[in-house]
C-alpha cells in the first residue's frame, strides 16, 4: 500500500507571524492516513522542526550539494538534517528556470539529500510548448532518468515523485484528472521497466499544478496520484486542511 501525501509549498509567502499561526493551526491536523509535510521559508526550518513531537512533517524549499564550505547564502543537506528537516524539494521548475538548475545538477542535490537521510520530493514536469508537441511523457521520463536513474533500487524507493505540470503551477488551470492519471500511470511503468513492478508500486507519485480544496477529491481518486504537492492553496488552514481530508 503507497504512502498517501499531501504536502504544502508556501514558496516565498508569509511572514513569521503568518506563517506561525499557520503552521500552529496545522499542527493539530488528526489524519492518520495521510502523511502531511510543509515546506515553509528556510527562516523557519529551526522553529519548526525542533522538538517536532506531532505527525506533521517539515521540509526544506531547496539545498545545497555540499556537506560545508564557501558556498555564501547556501544552506547544506548536512545542516537541515543537524535540525530534523525531514524532507527537500528538488528540481521544483521555479528552481530549473530561475536558477537554471539542470538535471545533472539536481543528480548531485538528490545523492546529497539521500546520503544525509532526508527524503527527496523530486519534482518533474513539462511547459506548454511541451505538452503541445505532445512530448510531455518523453520530457518527463527524462528528467526522472537522468536525476534519479544512478540510484540503487533501494535508495530509488526512498524518493518521492512530485509531477507538476508548468503551465498548471500557479495559473489556476489544472491538469484535468485523465491527464494527471496518464502522466503518473506513465512515470509508474517507466520506473517499472528499470526496477520493476515492486518498486514502482512503492514510490509515491503526487501531483502539483493548481490543486485545491475543489478538485483534490478527483484527482486523489485516481489510482497513480497519491497525494498532491500544493502552493496557493496551502497557505490557508482551512483550504489545506480539506484537501488532507479530500482521499
Ligand atoms: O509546489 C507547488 C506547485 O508549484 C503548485 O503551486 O498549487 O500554487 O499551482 P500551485
Amino acid at each position: 500500500m503507497r504512502r498517501k501525501i499531501v504536502a504544502g509549498n508556501w514558496k516565498m509567502n508569509l511572514d513569521w507571524d503568518a506563517a506561525n499561526a499557520l503552521f500552529q493551526s496545522l499542527k493539530t491536523i488528526q489524519n492518520e492516513q495521510v502523511e502531511v509535510i510543509v515546506f515553509p521559508s528556510s527562516l523557519y526550518l529551526a522553529a519548526f522542526s525542533s522538538g517536532n513531537n506531532h505527525s506533521l512533517k517539515v521540509g526544506a524549499q531547496n539545498a545545497y550539494p555540499k556537506n560545508s564550505g564557501a558556498y555564501t547564502g547556501e544552506i547544506a543537506f548536512s545542516q537541515l538534517k543537524s535540525i530534523g528537516v525531514s524532507h527537500v524539494l528538488i528540481g521544483h521548475s521555479e528552481r530549473r528556470d530561475y536558477f537554471s538548475e539542470s538535471n545533472a545538477f539536481l543528480k548531485e542535490k538528490v545523492d546529497a539529500c539521500l546520503e544525509n537521510g532526508i527524503t527527496p520530493v523530486f519534482c518533474c514536469g513539462e511547459s506548454l510548448p511541451v505538452r503541445e508537441k505532445n512530448e510531455e511523457t518523453a520530457f518527463v521520463t527524462r528528467q526522472i532518468e537522468e536525476s534519479l536513474f544512478h540510484l540503487s533500487a533501494d535508495e530509488f524507493k526512498k524518493c518521492i515523485i512530485a509531477y507538476e505540470p508548468i503551465w498548471a503551477i500557479g495559473t489556476g488551470l489544472t491538469a484535468t484528472s485523465e491527464q494527471a492519471e496518464q502522466m503518473h500511470r506513465d512515470i509508474r511503468q517507466y520506473i517499472a521497466g528499470k526496477y520493476g513492478n515492486e518498486t514502482a508500486e512503492h514510490i509515491s507519485i503526487l501531483y502539483g499544478g493548481s490543486c485545491n480544496e475543489k478538485n483534490a477529491s478527483e484527482l486523489f481518486s485516481c489510482p497513480n496520484v497519491d497525494g498532491g504537492l500544493v502552493g496557493g492553496a496551502s497557505l490557508k488552514a482551512d483550504s489545506f486542511t480539506q484537501i488532507i481530508n479530500a482521499f
